[in-house]
């Protein structure tokens, strides 16, 4: 496809006009053409980048003190608007106008002085209107048309009646009403008329009012989804007068007590809570503050309660109390010594002790219904648990005994527990006596925490017969020997394994043979160098693997061509990889697979200097490249030259091995001996003259000159070259050279003058006697070096057949060669 200039301009002319035109660029985009967020921009007005689509927008925190129709463009869409702490002081008539469709309308936090009479009467959808922190004094406000009002929120402001406006007992969607911090001291029976009228599901807050009276009965067959009446009294008298008046009202979840921060206070009246006798609850959650020297009846008129939710309570102990529907205990931060002994609540199901102090606990029983038993966090003791603790209690299906100090187990310890499917003792020291039979029947066991237990795994399988295993987490722990790969036979349907921080170095094939549907596996923290089993056809169905923290320097191509399809999360890091030029492979699959991999950026290359660690992702694998190419230049060059030197070395072997005896000989001029008086240097062409004349006359006449002849005196089985250098040259006094047609042109000839002139250059004092046998060109003599300046100094012998001059050439052959040197 080819694109024209045109339509390239077009384009990027397209993407200008789209960031210029930024879409809100004063704003955030949360949803693209529909949520934005312009809080806290220091913004006068609504920005007009805003799409006319937008059904949410965030305007906190900005500066509009006066609100008009002209503030707010046409948004039909606008659902949310939140104008918190904007400075409004004054709110026109039509200044929702443009923004009819708005469900949730939120003005927190706004000074307003001034509402225009029917402003918020055009939002006909309103659901939410938000109010809080307003300067509002009273709750008649005009929301005539807001039929399908479900919440008001009026906290912190100086409301003192809780009165509603008679047109809202239509409101049928009404749920709640918000009257938090306000300034309500009295409430009297005509303040609930149009509650009592609305229905059943309101939730009604009043919490941190100054209540000082309630006029007995106002609160007469109202029921109420939620009340909230935290520090909602001016005194504990108060309090308990109140709540003695709200005889007849109906609560589904009721929320009493105080606010943390506030500061204890000592009760000396126990009887102070039985007010909550007069009214019907189902649902109490009580943060207590005050504490007595005396026994106060906490649970007196909760007996009808079915969740009882109590925190930071002066409680020292509980006494046997007979629950008619309790469902639900939660005793939290207590002053309790002791877990309560609860038995014989026949409804009870849910059962949760959390104290963060230590209790001593000696067991519940007679729970037929109990399901829930969390007794975590309480630093408890257990000897021989867990039957003996948990008596008739057949149904107990989560057991949660984690970060409490020590539980032994001896044998069958959940004989009579079994239908427990989750069981939690994480962090919690296990003294186990007979491993074997530790989980013995626990055959509906879905999710089983030991981590962190000090317990160590050994070869015998005490995970036996749990099929129906899905969550096994034994992270912190530690195996004996082998014992890993024996312990996870037959979890045929385990899901999730945790065996984090055990010191594991190596985990062995077998291992995973009996779990095939294993899917999480948490191998952080441990001390592995390989991942091979990563690759076993066993670990397919595997979609998260977490190895950070190990010792894990690279991934062979095997365990990466075969990891599990459907690995989705793979947390590699904190692993000292290797990012050497030899793993470029190994990095860059990191670099591809950076969307299942965790925190990539996190991911880093060991060095030497841990302070200088560098990101996997940021290894330059281009460097790699060029060290190679520089590799492979380096070496062809290394062994071109390697050639070029053997070539070099075997073509100039003589010069150098005569270099070497020369060196030799340098050394140690004194020692050479000389066997020969004149080794002769001839073409073979000239064997004849030198057999029948030369050595004729020399060897057989008086004095005999020894001569050294190629054909005859050199010694088999040495080397030409030796044997010329060893021999000839520096074996004998004199070179006697036999110049000839033949001489010129032979070049081991020539290579044997050109030895023997190098000995003179040497020595200076050798003799080199030329023998010219047949007259050469001059121009041929310059072939051979050094010979022609030699013919040039007259320092010759030409042989000729004339008998006279012949015998002169003998003489002074004969003279030459004695002739000692210097
Ligand atoms: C908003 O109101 C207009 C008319 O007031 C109406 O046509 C439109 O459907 C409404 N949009 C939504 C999303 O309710
Ligand atoms: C506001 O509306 C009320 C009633 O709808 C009307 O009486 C009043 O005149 C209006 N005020 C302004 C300033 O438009
Ligand atoms: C309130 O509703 C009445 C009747 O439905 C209507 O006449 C009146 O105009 C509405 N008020 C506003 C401010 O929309
Ligand atoms: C609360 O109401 C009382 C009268 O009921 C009044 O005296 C007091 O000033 C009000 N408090 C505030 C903070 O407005
Ligand atoms: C708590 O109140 C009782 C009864 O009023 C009193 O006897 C006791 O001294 C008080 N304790 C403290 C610590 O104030
Ligand atoms: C507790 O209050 C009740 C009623 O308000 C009263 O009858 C009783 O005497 C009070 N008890 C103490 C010890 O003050
Ligand atoms: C509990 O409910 C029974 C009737 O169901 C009632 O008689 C009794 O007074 C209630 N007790 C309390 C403390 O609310
Ligand atoms: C057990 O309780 C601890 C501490 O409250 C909690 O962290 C853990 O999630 C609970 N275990 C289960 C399985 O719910
Ligand atoms: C446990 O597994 C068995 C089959 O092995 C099955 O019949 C039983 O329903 C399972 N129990 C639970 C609680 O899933
Ligand atoms: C695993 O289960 C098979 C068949 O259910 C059984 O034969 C084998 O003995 C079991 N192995 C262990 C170690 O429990
Ligand atoms: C991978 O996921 C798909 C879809 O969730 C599933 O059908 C398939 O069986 C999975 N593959 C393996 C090996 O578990």
């Amino acid at each position: 496809m080819t694109v024209s200039f045109g339509e390239r301009m077009f384009f990027l002319g397209s993407i200008l006009i789209s960031m210029s035109s930024g879409q809100g660029q004063e704003c955030t985009t949360i949803i693209e053409n529909k949520e934005y967020s312009c809080s806290g921009r220091n913004l006068n007005h609504i920005p007009n980048s805003l799409p006319f689509t937008v059904t949410s927008l965030d305007f906190s925190f900005n500066f509009l003190s006066s609100l008009h129709k002209c503030v707010f463009p046409v948004f039909f869409n606008l659902q949310v608007l939140d104008l918190t702490r904007c400075h409004i002081v004054h709110i026109e008539n039509d200044t929702f106008y443009n923004v009819k469709n708005l469900t949730t309308l939120i003005l927190t936090g706004n000074p307003i002085t001034y509402f225009g009479p029917g402003c918020l009467n055009s939002l006909h959808n309103l659901q939410r209107l938000i109010l809080v922190d307003v300067g509002l004094s009273s709750l008649q406000i005009q929301i005539n048309n807001l039929t399908k009002l479900q919440e008001l929120r009026v906290g912190t402001n100086n409301i003192q009646s809780m009165s509603l406006p008679p047109f809202m007992s239509s409101f049928k969607d009404f749920r709640v009403l918000d009257l938090h911090a306000n300034n309500i001291s009295v409430i009297k029976t005509e303040d609930t008329v149009v509650l009592r009228k609305i229905g059943k599901n309101v939730a009604l807050i009043l919490s941190r009012n100054p209540i000082l009276y309630i006029e007995p009965g106002a609160f007469k067959d109202i029921y109420l989804k939620e009340f909230h009446i935290q520090s909602a009294f001016v005194s504990l008298n108060a309090q308990k007068e109140g709540l003695e008046a709200l005889t007849g009202l109906n609560v589904d979840k009721l929320f009493i007590g105080n606010y943390r921060m506030q500061w204890r206070v000592n009760v000396s009246n126990t009887s102070y809570l039985d007010g909550l006798c007069s009214f019907n609850f189902n649902e109490i959650y009580f943060i207590q503050k005050e504490w007595s020297e005396n026994k106060l009846h906490l649970f007196r008129c909760m007996i009808n309660a079915t969740k009882i939710t109590l925190k930071d309570q002066y409680i020292k102990s509980m006494e046997h109390i007979q629950f008619h529907r309790l469902k639900e205990l939660y005793l939290g931060l207590t002053s309790l010594s002791v877990v309560p002994f609860i038995s014989q609540i026949p409804s009870l199901e849910k059962l949760v002790v959390k104290n963060n102090m230590p209790l001593t606990f000696y067991g519940i029983s007679d729970l037929p219904l109990l399901q829930f038993v969390d007794l975590s966090g309480n630093f408890l003791i257990l000897k021989d648990c867990c039957s003996q603790f948990f008596r008739r209690t057949p149904n107990i299906r989560y057991m949660n005994l984690s970060q409490n100090s020590e539980i032994g187990m001896t044998n069958k310890p959940f004989s009579e527990l079994d239908l427990l499917e989750v069981l939690d003792v994480h962090r919690t020291k296990l003294v186990l006596v007979f491993h074997f039979g530790f989980l013995h029947g626990l055959k509906n066991l879905k999710y089983l925490d030991v981590s962190y237990t000090s317990v160590t795994f050994t070869r015998q399988i005490i995970f036996q017969k749990l099929n129906n295993l899905t969550v096994l987490k034994m992270a912190g722990n530690s195996f004996h020997g082998d014992a890993l790969s024996y312990i996870l036979q037959n979890l045929t349907n385990l899901e999730v394994l945790d065996i984090s921080h055990c010191g594991i170095e190596e985990i062995s094939r077998k291992s995973f043979i009996g779990t095939p549907k294993i899917q999480h596996l948490y191998l952080s923290q441990n001390k592995l160098m390989v991942l091979d089993f990563l690759a076993q056809p066993e670990l397919k169905p595997l979609t998260s693997v977490y190895v950070n923290k190990n010792s894990i320097t690279s991934i062979s191509l095997h365990v990466r061509q075969n990891l599990p399809t459907n690995l989705s999360e793979f947390d590699l890091t904190s692993n000292p990889i290797d990012c050497s030029c030899s793993q470029t492979d190994f990095i860059w699959w990191i670099i591809q697979n950076q969307n299942i991999l965790k925190q990539p950026e996190n991911i880093f290359c060991k060095t030497l200097s841990p302070s200088s660690d560098f990101r996997a992702t940021d290894f330059d694998i281009d460097s790699c490249v060029h060290k190679k190419r520089l590799k492979i230049v380096l070496s062809v060059f290394f062994i071109t030259v390697v050639v070029l030197l053997s070539f070099l070395v075997y073509r100039f072997q003589f010069y150098l091995q005569y270099c070497c005896i020369l060196l030799r000989g340098y050394r140690s001029p004194g020692q050479q001996e000389c066997s020969y008086d004149a080794f002769v240097i001839f073409s073979s062409y000239d064997e004849v003259w030198v057999m029948n004349e030369l050595m004729e006359n020399l060897e057989n006449g008086v004095p005999p000159i020894q001569l050294c002849l190629h054909m005859r005196d050199f010694q088999a089985g040495k080397s030409i070259a030796s044997n010329i250098i060893d021999e000839g040259i520096m074996g004998s006094r004199k070179i006697i050279v036999v110049v000839s047609q033949h001489f010129i042109d032979s070049a081991w000839c020539r290579f044997e003058f050109e030895l023997a002139q190098s000995r003179f250059m040497m020595e200076r004092n050798a003799n080199i006697i030329i023998i010219i046998l047949e007259d050469v060109e001059e121009r041929k003599t310059k072939k051979v070096l050094g010979l022609h300046k030699h013919l040039k100094k007259n320092t010759y012998l030409k042989w000729s057949r004339d008998p006279l001059s012949n015998m002169r050439f003998w003489i002074r052959l004969r003279k030459a060669i004695i002739a000692t040197n210097q």
